[in-house]
């Protein structure tokens, strides 16, 4: 079996990046062929020939074609995976938030193509900023495919927060289970360790309040500007392997006694509107999530989310003033 797999500005950072391991098996495993099918603007397609060589060159045995397409209608055709990566990324001293405008558009236009040619199983992952607010684009002109089928990426603060956790302590990133990221992919984003383990113990235990509110929330919160900041550009390989990270979760699960963090189409859980598409803890289970319920919420951590989610209903007010829902 061959599953087609979409990845949309293959020829930027992020995607030069994604394709090549998506290619050689990172996301459906070594031994399932994939098919890339690889979307970019008109005025990029030169360069996306030139990645389409070097994926040949590659040899990869798990690779069974790539198609290239600059309409998404075609680029979309069939996929089982709509990696919608490309938009414009923000500079230094711009929110995620400020390329609303510019690249909200996008995903209207890619969520009413996915609506009208993609695979029946197609699982959507939006990680053009802003991540959150563009995949509730996309999900509102894509009316036919299932709510849980459309997610954005919140793996990447996830990873950035289990490392960060995992250093404090000096234990292994594997020790670290059930890392929570609440909320938007922004600044207001809520890493949260309050149910997190490490090496089976409570991360409570291990590291105190001040730490976690003055070190690893801002650090994980503010980490995309630091690496704008130090790189003069927004990062990429670490977002490509945090995509398929979320991807593969996705299809594979999570491991008993784990979750992940992804953002998802609430349904009113945890005080989430329904409807916003947010961040949560979510176990997976035969290529279903399902957000963990039950966990308890104190102060400090309500009252952050609930900061992230006034954002997110403002982002959804811009969207609409823009004509986009
Ligand atoms: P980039 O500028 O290097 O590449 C973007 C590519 O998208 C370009 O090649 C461009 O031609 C293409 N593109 C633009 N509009 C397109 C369209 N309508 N259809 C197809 N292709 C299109 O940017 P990048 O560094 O790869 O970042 C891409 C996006 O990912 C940015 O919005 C960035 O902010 C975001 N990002 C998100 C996360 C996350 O965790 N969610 C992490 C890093 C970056
Ligand atoms: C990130 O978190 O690294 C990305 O969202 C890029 C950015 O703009 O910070």
């Amino acid at each position: 079996m061959v599953t087609s797999v979409a990845i949309t500005g293959a020829a930027g950072a992020i995607g030069y990046a994604l394709a090549f391991r998506i290619a050689s098996g990172a996301l459906l495993g070594p031994d399932e062929q994939v098919r890339l099918r690889l979307l970019e603007l008109p005025s990029a397609m030169g360069a996306l020939e030139g990645v389409a060589m070097e994926l040949e060159d590659c040899a990869f045995g798990t690779l069974a074609g790539v198609d290239l397409a600059d309409d998404a209608r075609v680029a979309f055709d069939g996929v089982s995976h709509a990696l919608l990566v490309g938009a414009r990324p923000r500079g230094p001293g711009m929110e995620r938030g400020d390329l609303l405008a510019a690249n909200g558009a996008i995903f209207r236009d890619q969520g009413a193509a996915l609506e009208a040619v993609a695979a029946d199983d197609v699982r959507i992952t939006v990680t053009g900023n802003p991540a959150n607010t563009n995949a509730l684009v996309a999900a509102h002109h894509a009316p036919s495919i299932p709510r849980s089928r459309i997610s954005a990426l919140t793996r990447l603060d996830h990873n950035r927060a289990v490392a960060r956790l995992a250093a404090k302590v000096g234990a292994g990133v594997a020790d670290v289970r059930r890392m929570t990221i609440w909320g938007n992919h922004s600044a207001t984003q809520v890493p949260d360790v309050a149910h997190a383990l490490v090496g089976g113990r409570p991360a409570p235990d291990l590291v105190d309040a001040a730490w976690i509110a003055d070190d690893l929330v801002p650090t994980v919160a503010q980490r995309g500007a630091a690496i704008i900041a130090a790189r003069g550009a927004s990062s990429a390989a670490s977002a490509a392997s945090a995509t398929i990270d979320h991807a593969r979760t996705w299809v594979h699960g999570t491991a008993e006694g784990d979750w992940t963090s992804m953002a998802v189409v609430s349904d009113g859980s945890y005080g989430v509107p329904e409807g916003l598409v947010s961040s949560f803890p979510v176990t997976v289970v035969d290529g279903e999530w399902r957000i963990v319920p039950g966990l308890a919420i104190d102060d400090v951590v309500r009252a952050r989310i609930d900061a992230s989610i006034a954002e997110l209903v403002d982002e959804r007010e811009q969207v609409r003033a823009l004509g986009l829902l």
